[in-house]
């Protein structure tokens, strides 16, 4: 009707479509989840992190075995995101389960074991069953979610809530970088203040006070963006290659296109590319390679030669200034983002991937909020 018209319009704002509201929100989500929840340190206090939902429950965590990451799609990306800070700041071995397959091979959880989920809607099929396979299995379960009063949310036994606001696109944007957020602040809270963890927590703590304003300035790629779709509007399918902490970017990067562009897109392991697809590889298909300074960049580089080799197709995102040092020896199309914290850069790098999204989706004619076939919230397994 009108008035349902009307409502949405004021809902959107300024707005065409929620996802692209969402993926804008993105400085302000952000903050709205780590508010109160990071100390910034100063004279008397030093830098830390206070998650309330977990703090009786933080010893017993810090005892278990191991910690599982549970979720399904975006959410799955998004534990994978974070894996390699969890790891490394809570030295207890991390192991990643999407949900349904954890059902279907009924893969051994114990009761030394600490299983997150991990949900946007905390109503999904899959990982509510996953959820009551640990809870039975006697681990402690962990809930990471937006929404309050969810299923996943009642039954963990504690949680984190990711805080984003209300998220109506179907495709998941701002809840991605925001359970990136939540989980990086697990990390911290997992890992004891040792003195030899101490620099590597204040620069993640500093990185976390910087991603409002670092993410502001990445969405201005808007236009860029916008111009990159045209040139991709007729493709038939677009890969993304990525590793080590941006190993999750090229999965989301891969999602988000072919969720709501509808075209085929795939996520690719860098370090997988000679066992099978640089067979892909020529002049025709388009290829994103995600090469931001890391520990992993000069692997990246060579990726890169590789693919100039095969007379690839070359997309770049890189680090502000890294232009002419990853395209030589071959044309390539570089987007340069901001630096931030190297375990931080997946929150950065997804930006403009997701606006390449939203904008081939809206040139090719397809709704951008309520793609066929899919629903927000999948209820049933
Ligand atoms: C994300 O863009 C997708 N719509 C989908 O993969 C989603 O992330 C998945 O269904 C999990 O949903 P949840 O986070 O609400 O559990």
């Amino acid at each position: 009707s009108f008035l349902d018209m009307e409502v949405e319009q004021i809902n959107k704002g300024k707005y065409e479509h929620y996802m692209q509201k969402e993926i804008h929100e993105q400085p302000e989500s952000l903050t709205t989840t780590m508010r109160g929840r990071l100390i910034r340190g100063g004279s008397s206090k030093a830098k830390s992190v206070l998650l309330g939902g977990l703090k009786d429950h933080l010893k017993t965590i810090r005892r278990s075995r191991r910690i599982v990451v549970i979720g399904c799609g975006t959410s799955y990306n998004a534990s994978l995101a974070a894996r390699p800070i969890l790891e490394e700041l809570s030295g207890i071995p991390v192991t990643m389960e999407i949900a349904s397959d954890l059902l279907d091979r009924q893969g051994p959880v114990y009761r030394e074991d600490t299983a997150v989920f991990v949900s946007q809607s905390g109503e999904t099929a899959d990982t509510l069953r996953a959820l009551e396979y640990a809870l039975e299995n006697g681990a402690l379960c962990v809930g990471i979610t937006n929404t309050v009063s969810s299923a996943i949310a009642r039954k963990t036994d504690c949680g984190v809530h990711i805080n984003a606001g209300c998220e109506i696109g179907v495709a998941s944007t701002k809840a991605y970088t925001s359970q990136i957020v939540v989980m990086a602040m697990l990390a911290l809270a997992i890992g004891g203040d040792t003195i030899s963890s101490q620099a590597r927590r204040a620069a993640v703590i500093d990185g976390l006070f910087q991603l409002p304003s670092k993410v502001k300035e990445v969405l201005k790629l808007d236009q860029e963006m916008k111009d990159l779709a045209k040139l991709l509007i007729a493709e038939q399918s677009l890969l993304m290659f990525g590793r080590g902490y941006n190993y999750a970017t090229a999965l989301e990067g891969a999602l988000k296109v072919k969720e709501v562009a509808l075209m085929h897109s795939e996520g690719i392991l860098a370090g997988e590319m000679k066992h099978g697809p640089l067979a892909l590889v020529d002049e025709n298909l388009p290829i994103v390679v995600i090469a931001t300074r890391d520990a992993c960049f000069s692997k990246q580089q060579s990726v890169i030669q590789q693919l100039h080799a095969r007379k690839g197709r070359l997309i770049v995102i890189c680090t502000k200034g890294d232009a002419a040092s990853v395209c030589v020896g071959g044309s390539c199309r570089v987007i340069e983002v901001p630096q931030v914290e190297d375990c931080l850069q997946p929150v950065i790098n997804i930006v403009p991937l997701q606006l390449l999204a939203y904008h081939l989706t809206v040139l090719r004619g397809h709704n951008v909020d309520q793609p066929r076939n899919l629903a927000k919230s999948v209820t049933t397994e």
